[in-house]
């Protein structure tokens, strides 16, 4: 087991990377919780890991209790935390008691929000199972859920009790699950790790045959990463807006396709189009956007997009958190390895470099 601890101003957690389930009720004890449990779940991942986990915690003699959503970004709203909030209500669920989110992102976005608020505040405890979630989004705390077609505009910061990670659950993600997940993996790399982006570069083939040692080594470098971040800047006042590389572009895109593309894919597309504008500002060399082009390639995410229009993926960017006063700001790469905020104010450059990653 790899333990990392993150450690924050009032609460500090650790994140324990493995390669089995064995280990959940000796990290449960160590937390110091007890009480009854609600796993929370999808369909998918119900299928392949619910009852490992449900025998870990019962043969340890704990109140087992699970409640599965339909799996997508479509059961990411409040009507899905008030279905849980009764499920937790009928079962008796109090102060002393726990939600697990076992899944991807979705998964865990929402049942982190239904532990924040149930109650003011029941223990949470992640337990990511596809890439994107091992690799981000279960680092920080950030939950929530969609509201009216508008992503992520409610929620709370809610940190968990401890994440637990076994990164052989991944051997049963989708392939193109595994593809848009390295898209966040390969951000941490461009924005703050030259070695890591260059790990990832010559570990690829390996990453796509789940060779164990390579994936635990990418999700300990990741989950380091990103909690660093999130130590340095808690609550996204500055330092943690640079996690955002590649989304300006990235959410536009994704909104305006209607969500058929998968979000790493968009940040994918996002990635190239801040490489593009670092080059139109002469902030990198050629060289270095082809090499980033060529390893988005590898991997097999896209590097443009069809069938949508510049001016409204344009207008749609200026819905993003990051634009004060109606002018847009973007992280930017110096090279690879390091970002920096700017305001791009000239138009004919944003809309240039749209040209060229839509199609
Ligand atoms: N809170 C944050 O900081 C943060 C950061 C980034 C993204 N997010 C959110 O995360 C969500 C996307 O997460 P995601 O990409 O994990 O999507 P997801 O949860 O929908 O999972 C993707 C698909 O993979 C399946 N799956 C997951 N693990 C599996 C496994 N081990 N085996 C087989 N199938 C598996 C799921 O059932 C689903 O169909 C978005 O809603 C996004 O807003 C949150
Ligand atoms: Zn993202």
């Amino acid at each position: 087991v790899i333990k990392i601890n993150i450690n924050l101003p009032e609460r500090s957690y650790p994140i324990y990377i493995t390669t089995g389930f064995g280990d959940l009720e000796s990290c449960f004890e160590h937390a110091g919780i007890e009480g009854k449990v609600a796993v929370i779940t999808d369909e998918n991942v119900d299928r392949y890991y619910s009852q490992k986990v449900q025998l870990e915690l019962e043969n340890a003699g704990r109140k087992f209790f699970k409640y599965i959503i339909k799996p997508g970004e479509g059961s990411k709203n409040l009507n899905t935390i008030s279905g849980i909030y009764s499920f937790l209500i009928n079962n008796g669920f109090d102060r002393q008691s726990s939600i697990v989110a076992l899944g991807g992102g979705v998964v865990g976005d929402i049942a982190g929000f239904a532990a924040a608020t149930f109650l003011r505040g029941v223990n949470f405890i992640q337990m990511p199972t596809s890439l994107l979630a091992q690799a981000d989004s279960s680092v920080g705390g950030k939950v929530g859920v969609d509201f009216k077609n508008c992503k992520n505009i409610i929620g709370a910061f809610y940190q968990p009790k401890f994440v637990y990670i076994n990164v052989n659950s991944l051997k049963t993600l989708p392939a193109r699950e595994l593809k848009a997940g390295l898209a966040e993996t390969l951000k941490h790399g461009l924005i703050i790790d030259e070695n890591f982006y260059e790990y990832i570069e010559y570990n690829l083939e390996k990453i796509f045959y789940y060779d164990i040692d390579v994936l635990q080594h990418i999700t300990k470098v990741n989950c380091r990463i990103k909690g660093d971040i999130v130590e340095k800047d808690e609550k996204e006042s500055c330092l943690r807006a640079i996690l955002n590389f590649g989304h300006t572009i990235g959410h536009a895109v994704e909104s305006m396709s209607d969500f058929k593309l998968l979000h790493g894919e968009c940040v994918a597309v996002g990635i190239i189009g801040a490489y593009k504008m670092a080059r139109y500002l002469g902030m990198v060399s050629e060289d270095t956007v082809s090499r980033v082009i060529k390893t988005v390639e590898r991997i097999g995410l896209p590097v443009y997009i069809k069938g949508l229009d510049i001016e409204q993926v344009y207008n749609q960017m200026f819905y993003d958190k990051k634009v004060k006063k109606g002018i847009l700001n973007f992280i930017l790469p110096k090279r690879i390895g390091e970002v920096i905020i700017c305001s791009v104010e000239d138009q004919t450059i944003i809309k240039s470099v749209l040209s060229e990653i839509i199609k």
